[in-house]
């Protein structure tokens, strides 16, 4: 057996003091209990397979659509599209200042209630109530139903039988969740130990928020196995360190400093080291007269404590820890202070809408700003070339030629992304949905 995962001094195990070290004998794969055989991808490349996740995965499991700062205020709403579950909600902070979500739908003919020029756009604003642009019928903020044009010609109609169909919402650390099976364990359950051990973090001193969003030609799976292993970086990113560097990073490969799983949740902790870099000489310009970087900004604000659960190896070298929430939500934390996070929405078997979000303490001045401007600018940089292959390796997948693929330990969170969404599908398919997939540690 492999060593445990989370041993305390006295041998029992701890959620609050896990320490993670490489398994000393196999692998990481073997140490999740995953199988080490090739790993087949017609789960990307089928629009079957796609209609069955929508059912199995993004209808039942808790979806995070955005953050409180997006709702300010009381009468605060935006709209989010969610091909996935085939739907768009509505999510608005009602009057008493809680948050609620609905279908973005109107009870009376099913037009989408919140939207302005394109249907298809998502939106965000403030107001007392939604109007419904077709025939006129109005709801308030709780959703509850509140006038009917010509109310006399309906045939006994009630208006408390015609509020607006509420989704299940809750609120963890600040980030919005919703999810459309009313059977789903609460989301600090569906979270579990990954999402305990992030609890306390300062995400709310972190509302400068930068945003990109793109659409890409691939599954939604693709990308986030481009972001879940680091094997690629020092071959794919080589250009983005001077030559004499590059050549010393693809000489020592990359090696994780931890992974963890915890039901389908995954996390991989990575190796630092450029905030501030050792060397000077390995940086580009402007990046030592900004002091910034990939890493972000090199002096880093002052926000107290971090959780335990970040740096689970406690390496003196660590540089930034990447969570995944299943099914499409990457937390992404680095050592000098400030987060991003990633969503990977599906628009269909081969396409998904890709969102990066990037989270600093508000700048107090032009320079602090030119310090994070940079940082967004060079990780855009950064996901450009992670997502140059992702098409490249959708087409080539898609012809069928090859179907499995040999997986390394350093992508041993892909494996148990794939692993867990077809454990999901699975589950549907016999019956069970929504039955919790359970991948852990050995211990
Ligand atoms: S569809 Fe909304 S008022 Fe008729
Ligand atoms: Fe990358």
């Amino acid at each position: 057996m492999l060593s445990s995962v989370a041993v305390t001094p006295t041998g029992g195990t701890d959620r609050t003091m896990a320490h993670f070290t490489k398994p000393e004998e196999g692998s990481w794969t073997e140490h999740f209990g995953l199988a080490t055989e090739p790993v087949n991808y017609d789960d990307s490349t089928s629009p079957q397979h796609y209609a069955l996740e929508q059912e199995a995965i993004f209808k039942k499991t808790w979806l995070n659509v955005g953050r409180v700062e997006q709702l300010p205020k009381n009468g605060s709403y935006f709209t989010k599209e969610l091909d996935g579950a085939n739907t768009s909600v509505v999510l608005v902070r009602d009057m008493a200042g809680e948050v609620r979500a609905f279908q973005n739908m109107c009870r009376h003919r099913g037009n989408k209630l919140v939207w302005n020029d394109y249907p298809g756009e998502e939106v965000s604003g403030t107001c007392r109530q939604f109007t419904c642009k077709y025939h006129g019928w109005r709801y308030g903020l709780e959703g509850q139903l509140t006038f009917v044009q010509q109310e006399d010609e309906f045939f006994a109609l009630d208006k408390d039988d015609y509020g607006l169909m509420a989704v299940r919402v809750e609120v963890w650390e600040g980030f919005i969740f919703v999810n459309f099976d009313p059977e789903a364990a609460p989301l600090k359950d569906y979270l579990g130990r990954l999402g305990e051990g992030l609890e306390g973090y300062p995400f709310h001193l972190m509302t400068q928020k930068h945003t990109y969003r793109a659409e890409i030609g691939a599954n939604w799976k693709l990308f986030i196995d481009a972001f879940m292993e680091f094997y690629h970086a020092p071959v794919l990113h080589a250009k983005q360190a001077t030559d004499e560097e590059s050549r010393k990073l693809q000489g020592y490969g990359f090696e994780a400093l931890a992974y963890d799983v915890d039901g389908p949740h995954s996390m991989v902790s990575s190796w630092g080291g450029m905030s501030p870099p050792k060397d000077l000489g390995m940086v580009k310009p402007i990046e030592r007269v900004l002091r910034s970087g990939l890493f972000g900004v090199w002096d880093r604000p002052d926000v107290g404590e971090l959780p335990e659960g970040l740096n689970p190896a406690r390496h003196p070298a660590w540089g930034e820890d990447s969570f995944l929430f299943f099914p499409n939500f990457t937390l992404l934390i680095w050592m000098p202070n400030w987060y991003l996070t990633y969503h990977y929405w599906p628009t269909s078997y081969n396409t998904h809408i890709f969102e990066c979000s990037l989270y600093f303490v508000p700048p107090t001045n032009a320079y602090e700003r030119l310090q994070q401007e940079l940082a967004v600018v060079t990780f855009k940089e950064y996901a450009l070339q992670d997502g140059n292959t992702l098409e490249a390796t959708q087409t080539m997948i898609e012809s069928g030629a090859v179907k499995e693929f040999p997986l390394c330990d350093q992508e041993v969170l892909l494996r148990h992304l794939h692993t867990t969404a077809r454990g999901y599908v699975a589950d549907h398919e016999r019956g069970r949905p929504g039955s919790p997939v359970q991948i852990s540690a050995a211990s």
